[in-house]
């Protein structure tokens, strides 16, 4: 079973937005997918409450602010969407539970300013120095040739974390998530939107 989290203790980095792609990604290939909400807001639960009949089925996982149950048993992929200001004991708790962090930065000063903590903190859990679990960013709404995503690198470079990717700043994400799908239902993606979610994807589910 592949347990993947997405965080970023900022808000509005793109969490729900890459969570709910990976769902639908892994779901188009018929794992079972659960998708828990942990953020108060949920939205991605919201979102998959309005997510069309018919599309890869995606289910829904109810996990309360304290508890954390293992996955269900029939579940291939577990994907957790966090909250803002995720930290200290329940962000420990929640990465002894997981085998992949995502974590979407956008590439701006302010953004990466305020991932610059939870990277430190993510460095110093023991899950991670054991490396039981993997660290991979993402660049949310960057064009991976501009100076601002020279400077997302040189940024991560302090941390010894991977930069896995960047996916652009499109309309067609707001479009997608706005009617309960993502970029993967339906059709096959935009190559330019495929080739960017690739590497993330093959990242995934690379054996360690
Ligand atoms: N690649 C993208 N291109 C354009 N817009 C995007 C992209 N990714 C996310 N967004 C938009 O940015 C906003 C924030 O994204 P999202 O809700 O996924 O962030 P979040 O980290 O889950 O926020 P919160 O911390 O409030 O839970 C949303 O309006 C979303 O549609
Ligand atoms: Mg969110």
């Amino acid at each position: 079973m592949r347990r993947i989290m997405v965080a970023n203790p900022k808000g509005g980095s793109g969490k729900s937005t890459l969570a709910v792609h990976l769902a639908s990604w892994f779901a188009r290939f018929d794992d079972i997918v659960y998708l828990a909400d942990l953020d108060r807001q949920q939205s991605s639960r919201l979102w998959l409450k309005q997510r069309p009949a018919g599309l890869a089925r995606i289910r829904h996982w109810q996990l309360d602010e304290d508890e954390l149950p293992p996955p269900p048993r029939d579940c291939n992929v577990a994907i957790f969407d966090t909250p803002a200001g995720l930290h200290g004991k329940r962000l420990k708790h929640l990465l002894g539970e997981v085998d992949r962090v995502v974590v979407p930065v956008s590439p701006s000063k302010f953004d990466m300013l305020a991932s610059q903590e939870f990277f430190e903190a993510l460095a110093e859990t023991k899950a991670v120095r054991q490396e039981r679990v993997h660290i991979g960013i993402v660049g949310m709404r960057v064009d991976a040739r501009t100076q601002a995503s020279r400077q997302l690198v040189e940024f991560l470079g302090q941390f010894d974390l991977p930069l896995i990717t960047c996916i652009r700043n499109s309309q067609r994400y707001v479009r997608a998530i706005d009617s309960g799908e993502t970029l993967f239902d339906r059709n096959e993606p935009a190559p330019a939107d495929r080739e960017q979610w690739q590497p993330l994807l093959d990242w995934l589910v690379k054996r360690r």
